[in-house]
């Protein structure tokens, strides 16, 4: 069922700069269709100079919910009434709620990746999980993998920036985390006894789609791989984990557990994961 939009209709929109790519307002107005909301989900290129003027906006508006993307996730913080303790550590803010005349920041990066994991039958509960890069995607996604892996390995080409979000962890969470470079030493090293191996860095992205940093040599079937760049859908290291007969979980599905989060902190109601999966597969995207 395809919403009618009327003087009821309420708005929600992503905000970013480029935009037009977002795949925010598939997923989420396949979400708001299949539970006949009276909503309606759009996409604005904001310019950075505009961010003020934007949550100014969005509160004469009434607009009831924003997904905040790149460059703005740090931008919008100073502008809200009040941010969660996650968006706090991040630095970083992906959904805003406008509930009661306040506006609500939260970060749903690294709780959208958890959740993702688990969901694919790959939960990190007590388990050992190496993460490749340390920037910003990195950041969000460890500080939710933190609070449920056993112990957690960050390598990166710039070892320093490694060090710094691994002493951000630690002052936070009293768990084992270590560092390591790119070097194919620290991989092999690093890989051979861990359950989960993620990347988020744009290694492989297009259109360098033959990079991965993984050689197939160190990659173990009993592992699960997840590449948070889904385009091409297939990275080259989802290609040879496939290969390689390892369990392999879709970027997409952070996308999707990302979103998901979002439309449930606006609406408190359950989302409609496989509608949401099923829309942005309609999409084709980067195949
Ligand atoms: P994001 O918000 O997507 O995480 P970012 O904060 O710019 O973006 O971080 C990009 C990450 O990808 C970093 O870990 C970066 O490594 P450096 O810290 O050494 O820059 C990593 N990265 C990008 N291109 C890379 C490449 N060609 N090889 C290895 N790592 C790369």
């Amino acid at each position: 069922m395809t919403v009618t939009i009327s003087g009821k209709t309420q708005v929600y929109a992503v905000i970013g700069d480029p935009i037009e790519h977002s795949l925010s307002p598939v997923i989420q107005n396949a979400a708001f269709n299949a539970l006949n909301m009276n909503c309606v989900y759009t996409a604005f290129r904001v310019k950075n100079s505009d961010v003020a003027n934007t949550l100014t906006g969005m509160r004469a508006l009434g607009i009831m919910g924003l997904n905040v993307t790149m460059p703005h996730k740090e931008t919008v913080i100073a502008y809200l009434d009040w941010i969660d303790d996650t968006a706090k550590f991040l630095k970083s803010v992906n959904t805003i709620h406008h509930k009661d005349g306040k506006l609500l920041g939260y970060s749903t990066d690294g709780t959208g990746t958890l959740r993702a994991l688990k969901e694919n039958g790959s939960d990190p509960q007590g388990k050992k999980v190496v993460i490749l890069g340390a920037g910003g995607a990195a950041r969000a996604i460890t500080y939710s993998l933190i609070q449920e892996a056993d112990e957690l390995v960050v390598l990166n080409r710039t070892v320093s920036k490694a060090k710094e979000l691994a002493e951000a962890l630690k002052r936070k969470f009293n768990k084992k985390i270590s560092i390591g470079s790119l070097s194919s030493n620290d991989i092999k090293e690093k890989i051979s006894d861990s359950d989960i191996l993620l990347n988020t860095t744009s290694v492989g992205m297009k259109p360098n789609i033959n990079q991965s940093l993984i050689s197939p040599d160190n990659l173990k079937s009993d592992m699960t791989i997840m590449d948070i760049v889904y385009n091409p859908y297939e990275t080259q290291l989802v290609k040879d984990a496939k290969v390689a007969g390892v369990k392999v979980v879709s970027g997409l599905e952070m996308l999707i557990y990302q979103g998901a989060a979002a439309f449930e902190i606006w609406t408190g109601q359950q989302a409609p994961v496989q509608v949401m999966r099923k829309a942005i597969l309609e999409q084709n995207i980067g195949v």
